[in-house]
């Protein structure tokens, strides 16, 4: 019988051809079939590598393999072949979520959740357990080490069930490795617990980085950890969320943690938190440094919830969102574009300082493929403060989105039902922005089918997948009293 990994190579080959040519130009997007989340991405002999979880053979999740690709900036992606396939008793329910490092002597380590069938902590026979497995390569090819599961279900802490036990995320610290894995506890909610190893391949439990307690959704799935800005900062993303005024929606949600944290009690003492994105289609992010010591994300565009709103005669499903440089200012995790976008920018348009009050466009402002800034200044007066501003996007004489600043309410709102969208799923999400006596910064970067909104310099995100007609891309601005607006547009072009 043809391994399974061959066999995911060699539908790579065949099919790649027939995966729609019209791609997004700067979103990774699975070789072929299904992607969700992003896997392993991490700096490899001075290049970015970025795994995904990955079904080659259907639109659908199936056993998750993992899809492979890299990057110099960012933004040109290069496809590598299928890395890793569920071959083993111990994953033959699919190679989940997990991460990448160098090791010392060169070589790359992956580190995944096997998903298998086994009889769970409470002797129940034939569950769905999860154990961490290893696999170490060149950047290309992988082998499975002998001894996986290298984390077992035995080696999690009393009270842990072994049905909810993945996503190890490894990092460096202090000379040995230490790995995150999300685990659900006795009160059926979930925690982070951390491992420590000193050659990536044995493991000992440390203890209990945080824990909800049932509060923020269940289980924390795809945890990670890093300092920066001289915050700790704990991300994850919870399943089952209970909606929380406009913060968190219920479902699967996003949840950012900052605080302080002591690494010899392993107390990690919260300060702040929030959602990550509060869009419709971000999930599962994870975080490298790179070289010259920025934290750069990436997450899945899209969210479970979703999936199965498709369009038809698809060959490929979901992409990444664009990486993006995180920062902590004023107890928020503010979210920017990577720089490296800005060697892409072609066709600026900039228009100074112009008010607006009826729907206006502006010549050459229009496009699927954009980086636009939008200034946004009141020109009040003693009667007449603006109360709303709206931009449209991907618009034609019938479909457009909206993106509706509310001043009084403090709120934007971001809505595609009118999109040309053929299915009733969530459209609409609101979520609260900072009062600058009227001023608003928007940054809006689309990709043929996304649209990443980031507000006052990426104090809030918004990303949303727009599935709509491909010759929707005019762009209107208008508010309910005059405001002023500076607006710098520039067409993003990748020659591939
Ligand atoms: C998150 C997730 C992970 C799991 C993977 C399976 O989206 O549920 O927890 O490892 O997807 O594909």
């Amino acid at each position: 019988m043809q391994n399974p990994l061959e066999k995911a190579r060699e539908y790579e080959t065949l099919h790649k051809k027939d995966a729609d040519p019209e791609r997004p130009a700067f979103h990774l997007t699975p070789m072929v079939g299904w992607m969700n989340d992003p896997n392993g991405f991490s700096i490899y002999k001075d290049e970015y590598h970025l795994f995904y979880q990955y079904y080659p053979f259907d639109v659908h999740w199936g056993p998750t393999h993992w899809g492979h690709a890299k990057t110099k900036d960012f933004i040109k992606w290069e496809y590598l072949p299928c890395a890793i396939a569920p071959e083993h008793e111990y994953e033959s329910n699919g190679c989940f979520s997990g991460s990448a490092i160098e090791l010392e002597d060169g070589r790359q380590l992956l580190l995944y959740t096997g998903g298998s069938k086994g009889t769970d902590e409470k002797g129940r026979e034939n569950q769905d357990l999860q154990q961490q497995c290893a696999a170490i390569g060149d950047g290309i090819n992988f082998t499975k080490v002998e001894n996986n599961p290298i984390i077992p279900v035995t080696d999690i802490p009393e009270g842990g069930n072994w049905l909810d036990f993945r996503d190890p995320k490894i990092y460096k610290e202090d000379g040995r490795y230490i790995v995150l894995l999300a685990n659900r506890p006795d009160d059926g909610s979930g925690r982070v617990l951390m491992y420590e190893s000193e050659d990536g391949l044995n493991w000992s439990y440390m203890g209990i980085l945080d824990e909800c307690h049932n509060e923020y959704g269940k289980i924390w799935e795809c945890p990670d950890f890093f300092l920066l800005d001289g915050k700790w900062v704990l991300l994850g993303s919870p399943q089952e969320m209970v909606n929380d005024g406009l913060e968190f929606h219920p479902g699967y949600g996003t949840l950012t943690i900052i605080g302080q944290y002591n690494k010899g009690s392993l107390k990690f003492t919260r300060e702040h938190l929030h959602a990550i994105d509060y869009g419709t289609d971000f999930y599962a992010p994870q975080t490298l440094e790179t070289k010259d010591g920025r934290r750069i994300m990436i997450a899945w565009m899209m969210n479970w919830t979703n999936v199965s709103f498709q369009m038809p005669d698809i060959h490929y499903f979901s992409a990444m969102t664009l990486p993006r440089e995180l920062h902590v200012r004023n107890g928020r995790l503010c979210q920017e574009p990577v720089k490296e976008l800005e060697q892409y920018r072609i066709n600026p348009v900039m228009v100074k300082d112009t008010s607006v009050k009826e729907e206006t466009s502006f010549e050459q402002v229009k496009g699927r493929y954009l980086d636009l800034t939008v200034k946004v200044t009141p020109a009040d007066t003693d009667e007449a403060k603006y109360e709303i501003f709206e931009m449209k996007i991907a618009k034609n004489d019938r479909f457009h989105t909206s993106i509706l600043y509310d001043r009084k309410k403090g709120t934007i709102t971001v809505d595609r039902t009118d999109s040309g969208v053929r299915f009733d799923i969530v459209h609409k999400r609101e979520f609260y922005v900072a009062d600058r006596d009227g001023c608003i910064d928007l940054r809006l970067i689309m990709d043929k089918d996304s649209m990443e909104l980031f507000v006052n310099d990426g104090e809030q995100t918004h990303t949303g997948v727009i599935y709509t007609d491909l010759s929707a891309e005019d762009i209107t601005f208008a508010a309910d009293k005059e405001v002023k607006v500076d607006i710098e547009s520039y067409t993003l072009e990748i020659d591939k």
